[in-house]
């Protein structure tokens, strides 16, 4: 069985993220969605836990992809999956030396580990979590940039957390 873990924030998952994972998993026989932890970004907006349920919600309905919480090393964490890869989206070239180097440093941790790239669509080449949480902060219809699912969620968060900050 061949597996791709698609790592990232997903503060929140976006239709850019979804997209990637439809077309994960219409390649590998199983993706796991790993929510973990970028220690180079402040405060996030939501807990881990709501965002593996966000994403859960919005992905219930691909029977080969599961979503996880995982702390440490990605390169660490892949090794309980033998012979899975890492799928990442890129987006832009400037994606690509920041993508690049974690790709490297993964695959010194865990030789083994290979990245695969796949080119994001052309519709989400500019989207981002953060493009989305400050666009809910002005009310912004959300419905072009998250799925369905979750795009109440998150306008009702960005809203509360606004409001604490007044
Ligand atoms: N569509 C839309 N948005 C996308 C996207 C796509 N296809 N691909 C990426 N993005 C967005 C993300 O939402 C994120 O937006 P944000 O910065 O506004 O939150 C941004 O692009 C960067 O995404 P990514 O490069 O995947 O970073 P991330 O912060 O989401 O995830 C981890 C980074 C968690 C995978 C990485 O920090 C990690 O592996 N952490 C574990 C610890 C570890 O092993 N560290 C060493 C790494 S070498």
């Amino acid at each position: 069985m061949k597996t791709a873990i698609y790592p990232g924030s997903f503060d929140p998952i976006t239709l850019g993220h979804l997209n990637i994972i439809h077309r994960a998993a219409a390649t590998f026989d199983r993706v796991v969605v790993a929510i973990m932890v970028n220690s180079g970004k402040k405060q996030p907006l939501f807990t881990p836990e709501e965002r593996c349920e966000m994403a859960r919600r919005v992905l219930c309905s691909l029977p080969n992809v599961e979503v996880t919480c995982a702390d440490g090393l990605l390169a660490e964490y892949a090794r309980q999956y033998e012979g899975a890869v890492i799928v990442k989206g890129l987006r832009a070239l400037t994606d690509f030396e920041y993508e690049l180097q974690m790709a490297l440093t993964n695959k010194k941790i865990n030789p083994g580990l290979e990245t695969y790239f796949l080119a994001a669509s052309e519709r989400y080449t500019y989207l981002s979590s953060s493009i989305v949480k400050e666009l809910a902060s002005y009310g912004a219809d959300l419905s072009e940039f998250l799925p369905q699912e979750i795009c109440q969620t998150v306008a009702d968060k960005v809203r509360q957390e606004d409001k604490q900050h007044e």
